[in-house]
């Protein structure tokens, strides 16, 4: 099978892949070695910029025992002008065990999927989905309060150009969460017209902040600096709206003064930022575990 869309997974695929990440935060944080891919190959193709993607979908690969080997697109083929389908035909007569791929247009996971024969991961594509990150999302929701369903998470910003906020949309629901969208009106999708900035946060048990995707956008947005902020972002005075208990999340990378005061990004008693990122590793271990270790 292939994850391509939160709509890839069953219910019980969803809430294994909850646990087994769980199960390998844990034994990564007790340096306990677990290896049910060993001698498995899992290509890496990222033809978007990544940091924490990227890095994360690789040591997740290497804790299974499994290589990870990336293309680097710059130097590759794509620069001489091969298709995506030529591309995905070339790697797939290399018999790898799984693909993970990241690209700017929408489908062109699928349109890999379609010919390759190992399973391939959605690392985000476009503006349509990035199915590993609203799973890393909800796992660390679950780490931290212990259980998921019945709180209300608000997704705030650039919801327009938002895969992360697509995907959460999808799963959060699934497990029992309430979602509110939230952001500027000409960042919010024309079939989502969404809530206030301020009345999605206010009694929230999660405020999860979305980046101004600044490459997807025609125009600047807002006159002056810290306008955002002011009007959209999460400054210390909204957040003081949530939940008492409430906590922040942030995919990354970080606007930091635009979408999100510093002050609230590093504030070790409610952001979960951190946290995100190493779940994003343990939850990716799951779900390269569940397609090629064949537990699927
Ligand atoms: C997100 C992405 O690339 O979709 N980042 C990530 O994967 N952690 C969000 C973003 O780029 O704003």
């Amino acid at each position: 099978m292939d994850l391509l869309s939160i709509d890839s997974l069953s219910e019980a695929q969803i809430g294994l892949i909850l646990d087994r990440a769980d199960h390998f935060f844990t034994t990564t944080r007790e340096g306990r070695p677990d290896e049910p891919l060993k001698g498995r190959i899992v290509f890496n193709l990222f033809y978007e910029n990544s940091t924490r993607t990227a890095m994360s979908f690789a040591t997740a690969a290497h804790r299974l025992g499994a290589s990870a080997i990336s293309l680097s697109v710059e130097h590759s083929s794509v620069k001489k002008g091969e298709t995506l389908e030529d591309t995905a035909r070339t790697l797939n007569a290399m018999r790898p065990d799984a693909v993970v791929i990241r690209h700017r247009d929408n489908g062109a996971p699928a349109t890999v999927a379609a010919i390759m024969e190992a399973p391939v991961i959605n690392a985000g594509d476009g503006t349509n989905e990035h199915p590993t990150q609203a799973l890393l999302d909800a796992a660390t929701i679950r780490k931290h309060f212990g259980q998921i369903e019945g709180l209300t998470v608000a997704i705030c910003g650039d919801i327009r150009h938002s895969r992360v906020a697509r995907s959460n949309a999808k799963l959060l629901p699934r497990l029992g969460v309430e979602v509110r969208l939230a952001g500027p009106p000409e960042l919010m999708p024309a079939d989502a017209p969404g809530l206030s900035i301020d009345e999605a946060i206010a009694g929230a048990d999660v405020v999860m902040m979305l980046r101004v995707q600044r490459e997807r956008l025609e125009q600047e947005l807002g006159d002056r600096p810290g306008e955002y902020l002011e009007r959209y972002g999460l400054t210390q005075s909204r957040l003081a709206t949530a939940k008492s208990h409430s906590v922040v999340m942030h995919p990354g990378p970080m606007n930091r003064g635009v979408e999100i005061d510093p002050a609230v990004a590093d504030d070790p008693q409610r952001s979960l930022i951190t946290l995100q990122v190493e779940m994003g590793v343990a939850l990716r271990m799951a779900c390269l575990e569940m397609l090629v270790g064949g537990s699927a």
